[in-house]
């Protein structure tokens, strides 16, 4: 296997449609390192499914939107790709061969103008935003397998393969267009859903008006065939409340949209007509195929395809639904290439009530908060108070309290006080295994039936919920530690020293559980909880969901020296009181939890 590479090259001539374990050799992205490390890069690449003997990996291809490079990434942005990352962990776990795909969006008119207002050419505008995603991404610990740029030579080409396969089709036509486009949008709007003096109800501004002659897409021809896949897989389009949304678009009639642009000149020329570029939509939905490909490796449609098309999953926000769950199906229909599984449609984060966003300026400076509160606090925050579909409002106070009960009291606290009570009664060593420590106790029945539920909320997107039950894990843990004392059993010494010591392995072994399945959405602090185990980095990056069952620890691990896992938020208020009553010990604390970023 070639050193760095996480999935090893398949051959060219696979066939399209069937589904092959075909993964091409991503760059060396975090996780495929990662990977790399915990001995998966297996190669899997000259087998279909239908040939994989029935203990192969499954494929599991995942994508955030490619987002636009009119402006740096906002919390709005961070959010899709927190979400992604933390499914994309939890599919790893169940130890499918995962390819996170992420990227932004760089042609049209919106991001001309942009580069314009910044004094910048398009292509240097582009360079440097799209930097500003990836470095944000490693600051939010988040581990993509594929980066695709829609600048990107062989994005174009795919782009061209597709739009000549529609062409064949019959399903592009020239004529003329007059209506209402918004530019933040990057979309035609029909009167009737503008606000007054015909704005777009998403960005606020003025629709203007447009006449143009453009090459169509024959989107109405697709009208049965895409009520019949909503029929047929109503889980193509989630949650189920998106489905009726999309259902209704479909009922109502659907019709053709314009393709290109003539009035554009940065984007990628229409095949046999210079003076149009194609639109922007028409053009960065293809980067989910084109992110397939490996840098240099022949740069086709077809050979994108086959290196792991269709997707599992495009995880995106509720404002371009319509183009992932009607157009991108109808354009690939009309293709003969497969639709994805699945699209799941999430709420928007809003302030006051509002969409957050660069079109609005409203927006929350994600690279802010994880300087302060690290990428756990945001992730975990963001992950369980938005409930995975809804809308959800950003407040600093709920955001510290939050953090500080779940991550710093709940779990990093009970951490703290077993291991210290260990230390002093057992020298950080474990007395028993942690199956005959739990022998009979409900605690351990529980705690696996909790697990189980966890699993299932995951499987099912329901990431708030997620967290939810793993935090009640960990309420149990306090519960438990609180009502048996062993504090107190320990003084008593004898029979109740060796129950107390039994305790804290039970506990322990809760916690080691905690951090692996919840390892999707904190995975530093995870790996902080599980290096105080006793266990190296190494075994951490080779755990698998199934490492929740309990029975992990053994007699005679020896602990860490405790120490925090997950740092107290300190809020101003509590600065002051702090520092007035330290005052004269010259103890001043921080006002944020960075102590253990990255720790
Ligand atoms: N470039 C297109 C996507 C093309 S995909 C082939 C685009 N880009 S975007 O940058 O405007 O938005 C990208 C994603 O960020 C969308 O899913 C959008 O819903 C999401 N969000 C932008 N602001 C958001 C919030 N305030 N809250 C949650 N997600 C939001 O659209």
């Amino acid at each position: 296997m070639a050193a760095g590479r996480a999935f090893l090259c398949a051959p060219s001539s696979l066939a399209v449609g069937a589904r092959r374990l075909a993964f091409a050799c991503p760059p060396v992205s975090p996780l495929a390192a990662e990977a790399n490390r915990r001995g998966r890069g297996r190669c899997y690449c000259s087998a279909s499914v239908s040939d994989a003997p029935a203990s192969a990996q499954k494929n599991y291809v995942l994508t955030t939107p490619l987002y636009y490079v009119n402006a740096p990434p906002h919390m709005g942005s961070a959010y899709t790709t927190i979400a992604a990352d933390a499914i994309a962990r939890f599919q790893r776990l169940l130890d499918k061969r995962v390819m996170l795909i992420t990227g932004t969006d760089e042609h049209g008119e919106k991001i001309a103008t942009s580069a314009e207002a910044c004094g910048r050419n398009p292509k240097d505008h582009c360079d440097t935003i799209s930097n500003s995603y990836k470095m944000l991404w490693a600051d939010l610990d988040i581990g993509y397998d594929k980066f695709i740029r829609t600048t990107d030579p062989k994005h174009e080409a795919v782009v061209n393969d597709f739009y000549s396969r529609v062409l064949n089709s019959g399903d592009i036509y020239r004529a003329d267009y007059e209506g209402l486009y918004c530019v933040s949008c990057e979309e035609y709007k029909d009167e009737k859903e503008l606000m007054e003096n015909k704005c777009c109800p998403v960005h606020l501004k003025p629709c203007v008006p447009r006449k143009e002659d453009n090459y169509f897409f024959a989107l109405s021809k697709y009208q049965h065939q895409l009520e019949d896949l909503l029929t047929r897989n109503p889980n193509f389009v989630r949650p189920s409340h998106r489905l009726n949304e999309v259902q209704g678009w479909i009922k109502s009639g659907l019709r053709d949209f314009s393709i290109s642009r003539a009035s554009v000149e940065w984007g990628i020329p229409v095949p046999n007509d210079t003076k149009q570029t194609i639109y922007v939509w028409f053009d960065a939905l293809l980067g989910y195929i084109s992110a397939l490909l490996d840098d240099g490796e022949n740069a086709s449609l077809q050979h994108a395809v086959e290196r792991g098309w269709p997707a599992s999953l495009h995880l995106i926000g509720k404002d371009i639904l319509r183009f992932h769950a009607v157009y991108w199906p109808a354009m690939l229909m009309s293709a003969g290439i497969s639709v994805p599984d699945a699209v799941f449609g999430h709420g928007f984060l809003t302030k006051d009530g509002m969409k957050m966003g660069k079109s609005l300026g409203n927006t929350l400076e994600p690279k802010d908060l994880v300087n302060r509160f690290g990428a756990d606090a945001v992730r975990y925050f963001f992950l369980r108070e938005v409930e995975f579909g809804n809308d959800g409002d950003y407040s600093e106070e709920r955001f510290i309290n939050i953090v500080n009960a779940h991550l710093a009291n709940t779990i990093g606290n009970l951490l703290n006080r077993t291991l210290g009570l260990l230390k002093k009664n057992c020298k950080s060593t474990l007395s028993v295994d942690s199956i005959a420590a739990a022998d009979g106790n409900s605690l351990k029945d529980n705690v696996e039936n909790l697990v189980d539920k966890a699993k299932d909320q995951f499987e099912n997107l329901l990431l708030s919920s997620a967290c939810e039950t793993l935090l009640e894990i960990g309420n149990l843990g306090n519960l438990y530690i609180d009502e048996q004392a062993p504090w107190s059993c320990f003084k008593q010494g004898g029979e109740n020293a060796e129950k107390a010591a039994k305790d804290l392995v039970i506990i322990l072994e809760t916690m080691r559980i905690i951090s692996i399945a919840l390892s999707p959405i904190t995975p530093g602090l995870s790996l902080r909880i599980y290096t105080q185990l006793g266990f190296t980095e190494d075994q951490f990056r080779a755990l698998r969901w199934e490492d929740t069952k309990w029975g992990g620890l053994k007699a005679g691990q020896v602990m860490m020296e405790p120490k925090p896992v997950f740092a107290r938020i300190e809020t101003e208020t509590e600065e002051k009181d702090q520092s007035s009553s330290k005052a004269t010990k010259g103890g001043k604390k921080k006002a944020r939890s960075e102590g253990l970023v990255g720790a």
